[in-house]
């Protein structure tokens, strides 16, 4: 049964950034949004490509490869080449920790 995992102390959240992070062998991108945190899975559906390295802007992170975009809300493909949504996961803060839920929202 899925349980809550810690992930970092809440003050290491990134702002307005994403980072990777390695959770029981599972890789899953961070991102901090104007003070809300999401999380996805770190590959994009599109490539072998590695979301932490793209750029997030607002709530759109585009892929390095061919900038394609994904909405870290929802996971939902916003822009090609990309068309598959990634994986969402939801996120907590509690006592000054970052918690993820391991189960995919979507
Ligand atoms: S590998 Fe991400 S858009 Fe192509």
């Amino acid at each position: 049964m899925a349980d809550w995992i810690k992930v970092m102390p809440a003050d290491e959240i990134p702002s307005d950034d994403v980072l990777a992070v390695t959770i029981d062998g599972r890789e899953f991108a961070i991102y901090g949004v104007e003070g809300e945190t999401f999380a996805t899975d770190v590959m994009c559906t599109h490539g072998d490509a590695r979301l932490c390295d793209g750029f997030l802007i607002g709530h759109e992170i585009e892929c390095p490869f061919h900038q394609g975009r994904f909405d870290v809300r929802s996971g939902q493909a916003t822009f090609g080449p990309a068309c598959e949504p990634i994986k969402t996961y939801g996120t907590k803060v509690k006592d000054g920790v970052l918690w993820l839920w391991p189960e995919a929202d979507n």
